[in-house]
């Protein structure tokens, strides 16, 4: 027996090794993503705080750091705190109606049926409408929102401010809509009646972010759509298959981590600026060049989401895209005309107007569109960069030099805008050109649009086509 003991004894010191080692092994890696999130948190921080302190100095870093202080809930992307468990009472149920309700939204095929679309969505409405009238305590929801515009973060903290930002902007797709996907009978309402409970908090939220649309927009649904632990909080296509709900989710990261890794972005915008108006031209080099090498990465998580195999082609228009959308208005109380104001779009996103600013380039959006769906003070940083572009101040062929280095990087930084703009011209095309018999065709962005998918795409593509002959 003993003999036999001392024949075998190697295998379970062996299997014990092994399995010490895999232990080890998964508590390094661990260890190294536990290491890897701290060295990102704080090398974050490092450039916040570091923003901060230029932020007397110059009046790209002032914009910055108000935007990170005010809307960033003190980080960039914004923190959002969609642990409602942590909200003050009376905002909790709305998170609650909306999880509730949130499963009763999407259906793998929708009926092309007009009749039973009309049931579906006043169904859903009524019950929406009954939830919030029976369980929404509007006179304590306005005592919190009137204390948070009185400056009272301590009692509405701002990440929860933002949260309850996505919370809302997300029920009012949820109520406007009603049904995933989209469909003909709801498009083609031009009024949508929506409930105090949803109406009134909207006011408030209105005027801190300065949006005046009464749709969402890229920030309040998107990007404050994730949790400070990285959770994407109000799904719109809970209970769908995977293929839908994946393609969901990474369309919506694509925009969180474009303002992640825009972040060091900024920074460096901020910095080559300064050091430009110091007349560090050397400096100021060195930030332009990092500005190049980061924006490689950047786009990167652009061309390595945005395609068929991460957000499935056959499902982001009729699952994803419709819901975003907007298309009804009100009547103007002083023109008297009715006024239509459309949903959300990647034209939105603050990367693209930073970097436009920062190249001195007209912006894309209209000032009217622009304060209808992008946040005050996202509007102030391109305007910011924009007024303080000191791209045309260089002249290398001239003076040679550092100015002809950074002349180069800056005609590098436009070269890949180019080649963005160019890939996101194909790419949405070919998204656009799906298959969606239950709709008209429209974007979230443009609302309805031309009666056939050819002519609305080529009206689309004319903006895409001039806003690269812009880019230069
Ligand atoms: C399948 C997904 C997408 C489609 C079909 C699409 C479609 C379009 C269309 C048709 C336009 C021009 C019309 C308009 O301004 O409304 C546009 C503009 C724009 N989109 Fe997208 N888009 C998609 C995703 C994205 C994403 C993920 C981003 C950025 C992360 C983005 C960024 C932009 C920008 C910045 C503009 C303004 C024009 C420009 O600066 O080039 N889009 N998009």
């Amino acid at each position: 027996m003993e003999n036999i003991a001392l024949i075998f004894w190697p295998i379970p010191v062996g299997l014990l090794t092994i399995v010490l080692g895999l232990f080890l092994l998964r508590e390094t890696s661990r260890g190294i993503t536990r290491d890897g999130d701290y060295k990102e948190k704080h090398a974050k921080n490092i450039l916040i705080e570091e923003i901060k302190s230029l932020a007397d100095s110059h009046e790209t870093a002032a914009v910055l750091a108000d935007l990170i202080h005010k809307d960033g809930a003190g980080s960039w992307p914004p923190r959002a705190n969609h642990d409602h468990s942590t909200w003050p009472e009376a905002l909790r149920v709305y998170k609650e109606i909306y999880l509730e309700l949130a499963p009763l939204l999407p259906k793998v095929t929708p009926s092309l049926d007009d009749d039973i679309n009309r049931a579906c969505v006043d169904d859903f409405r009524s019950c929406f409408r009954q939830k919030l009238r029976d369980r929404v305590d509007l006179v304590r929801v306005r005592d919190l929102l009137e204390a948070a515009g009185a400056g009272r973060w301590d009692v509405f903290p701002r990440d929860t401010y933002n949260a309850f930002y996505c919370c809302i902007a997300s029920s009012r797709h949820a109520y406007r809509w009603a049904t995933i996907p989209v469909v003909k009978v709801a498009q083609l309402e031009t009024v949508v009646d929506m409930p105090a409970e949803l109406d009134e908090p909207w006011t408030y939220l209105q005027r801190h972010y300065g949006c005046d649309s009464p749709s969402g927009n890229n920030t309040s649904n998107l990007l404050l759509n994730f949790g400070t632990d990285g959770e994407h909080a109000f799904k719109i296509n809970t209970g769908m298959p995977e293929s839908i709900t994946s393609s969901e989710e990474a369309f919506a990261r694509i925009f969180y981590n474009v303002e992640l890794l825009g972040l060091p972005i900024y920074h460096d915008m901020v910095l080559a600026t300064i050091r430009f108006a110091q007349g560090d031209k050397v400096a100021c080099l060195k930030h332009v060049a990092r500005i190049t090498a980061q924006l490689r990465p950047l786009l990167n998580s652009y061309y390595d989401h945005m395609h068929d195999g991460k957000i499935a082609r056959s499902v982001w228009l009729s699952h994803v895209q419709g819901f975003f959308a907007w298309g009804v208005g009100h009547i103007d109380k002083t023109s008297n005309e009715w006024v239509k104001f459309d949903g959300l779009s990647g034209n939105q996103v603050l990367l693209f107007h930073a970097l436009d600013g920062f190249l001195g380039l007209e912006p894309y959006l209209s000032p009217r569109d622009q304060e209808r769906n992008v946040p005050a003070r996202q509007r102030a940083l391109g305007k910011a960069f924009k007024k303080h572009s000191f791209r045309r101040m260089v002249s290398g062929v001239l003076q040679g030099g550092t100015d002809a280095k950074i002349e180069e990087e800056f005609s590098e930084i436009v070269k890949r805008i180019r080649v963005f703009r160019s890939a996101h011209r194909t790419r949405a095309k070919a998204y656009l050109s799906q298959p969606a018999p239950e709709r008209l065709p429209m974007t979230a962005g443009k609302s309805l649009l031309e009666p056939s998918t050819g002519e609305s795409i080529r009206f689309l593509d004319r903006f895409m086509v001039r806003r690269l002959s812009q880019t230069v």
